[in-house]
């Protein structure tokens, strides 16, 4: 009875299909067809599994995400039989360690940030959680992160999508403020200074970000896509539920530079003195400077301003702003520094830089290259158990990350992944204690770019971007 019934349901399928008009392949090929859509559903899953070396895979490879999680699991993360990289191609780097190395030293790094107008300096952690929102990420997810910082004591910045009761963990927290103004907004979607005021006097509120740009999307603003604008969501961030969030590209407060150092005079007033900086993705330099040129004019300094690399990550994006729009990290964090240093504002404002940073090599680089320290986002995500299913922007994550499936999510043990969030922080962070004992030297304060054997390689990256200015600047 069974096999007849599923035979006649295969040709009413059959017929159905060959007469429907909206898929090709199904109306030429009725049945067969489906398995072409399956097997799209499961390729990241085939490419993972069957077909990925330790050395391919993408964003990360194999080898940096087993990196994070045995360093989250705080288990062996050495690695057998010598590198599988092609150390002799150009690419190679390559730090030059020194025949008298230093001491390791057992403490993690700490830099001061807060400026001459600052009234609540903070002692931030050299590696911190990188700005991923409430919305983008699980409740679970982010009260893991928010617990693993807490015991770690590194800060967990909040994301565009606002403060929530589950950044309030006991974690030092950067409140992130996007174009969409989550959290601190009127009736009608502007900045609301008494709401900006309450909250950013909570005392676990140690920075204010303002989001300029991102660099998986730099130029576009936040998409926060219907199926994961629950209900909760929409009434943390004031908005319609079940509808996709687009905050706009740019900020209603301000339009140019003036503008923006008024704005973070104003945050600074309402926040009493606590540091304020802004992230941006590097697009047109000249808008970089006039920033610069401002801040003098007014004499009024961000109290860091964070670099996101185009390389960087997203919940949601459009391709073409993920792979065409935005400078990478190592040149933007080049160029930063040393227009900070030609406009002799450098020592105003700390650098903090985001973009692939995994392990203890990148934070060594970032910091050689003028970062002051380090965010990471998908660094932590890997200490949560994200395995890169590439599911972040349609609520299917199926390890409960990225996803508001209270069904998937329930997958995220929050006490477990806090401990591996506080675990990948603190092995990570000794990992580059290592690296830098091993080149000879005390402090992270000592690293530039001749710690690299190819450092003048990233000189000429400088001049390949930037060939008609900066020439006279100090490196
Ligand atoms: C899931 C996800 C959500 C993100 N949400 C935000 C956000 O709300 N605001 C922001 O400035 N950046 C956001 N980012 C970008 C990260 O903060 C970071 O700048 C970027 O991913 C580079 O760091 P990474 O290479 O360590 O991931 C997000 C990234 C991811 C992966």
């Amino acid at each position: 009875m069974f096999f007849p019934l599923t035979i006649l349901a295969i040709i009413v399928v059959g017929i159905i299909n060959s007469q429907q008009k909206s898929h090709a392949i199904l109306r030429n090929f009725p049945v067969l067809g489906y398995f072409r859509y399956l097997f799209e559903t499961i390729s990241p899953e085939i490419q993972q599994y069957f077909i990925e070396r330790s050395t391919d895979g993408k964003p990360f490879s194999r080898n940096q995400r087993s990196l994070a999680y045995q360093r989250a699991k705080n288990i062996d993360a050495t690695t057998p039989f010598g590198t599988q990289l092609d150390i002799n191609n150009s690419n190679y780097e390559g730090i030059k360690h020194s025949i008298y190395p230093a001491i390791v030293n057992e403490e993690l790094p700490r830099v001061l940030i807060g400026g001459p107008d600052c009234k609540q300096p903070y002692s931030a952690s050299l590696l911190n959680i990188s700005a991923m929102s409430f919305g983008s990420l699980s409740e679970n997810a982010i009260v893991a992160l928010n617990k693993g910082a807490a015991k770690g004591g590194f800060y967990h910045n909040t994301g565009e999508g606002g403060l929530t009761d589950y950044h309030l963990n006991g974690a030092d927290v950067t409140w992130q403020i996007g174009t969409g103004y989550f959290g601190c907004r009127d009736d009608d979607g502007n900045f609301s200074p008494e709401k900006f005021e309450r909250k950013s006097n909570n005392p676990l509120v140690k920075m204010i970000e303002i989001k300029l740009s991102q660099g998986a999307k730099p130029g576009h603003g936040g998409v926060l896509p219907a199926s994961k604008n629950t209900e909760l969501i929409a009434k943390i961030r004031d908005v319609k539920p079940h509808t996709t969030i687009l905050s706009p590209p740019g900020h209603a407060v301000f339009s140019d530079a003036k503008g923006l150092i008024s704005f973070i005079a104003q945050l600074r007033k309402l926040s009493n003195g606590k540091p304020i900086g802004f992230k941006l993705c590097i697009g047109n330099t000249h808008e970089f400077e006039e920033i610069c040129q401002e801040m003098i004019n007014a004499n009024c300094y961000p109290d860091f301003i964070t670099v996101d690399g185009a390389e960087g990550g997203t919940g949601a994006a459009p391709l073409e702003f993920s792979d065409g729009v935005g400078m990478p990290l190592e040149p933007a964090l080049i160029f930063v520094n040393k227009t900070l240093v030609s406009f002799g504002i450098r020592e105003k404002i700390r650098i903090i830089c985001s973009g692939k940073i995994i392990s203890g090599y990148s934070i060594l680089k970032a910091v050689a290259l003028g970062a002051d320290l380090c965010n990471s986002a998908r660094g932590f995500m890997f200490s949560l158990g994200c395995i890169q299913a590439l599911r972040c922007n349609n609520n299917k994550c199926p390890t409960g990350v990225a996803t508001q499936d209270k069904m998937l999510m329930k997958g995220l043990v929050v006490t477990d992944k806090a401990e591996r969030v506080f675990h990948f922080h603190k092995n990570t962070l000794h990992a580059a204690n290592e690296l830098l004992a091993a080149a000879g030297k005390n402090s992270f304060s000592e690293v530039d770019i001749n710690v690299f054997m190819r450092g003048d390689e990233f000189t000429k990256l400088s001049d390949l971007y930037f060939p008609d200015n900066l020439t006279n600047v100090v490196n």
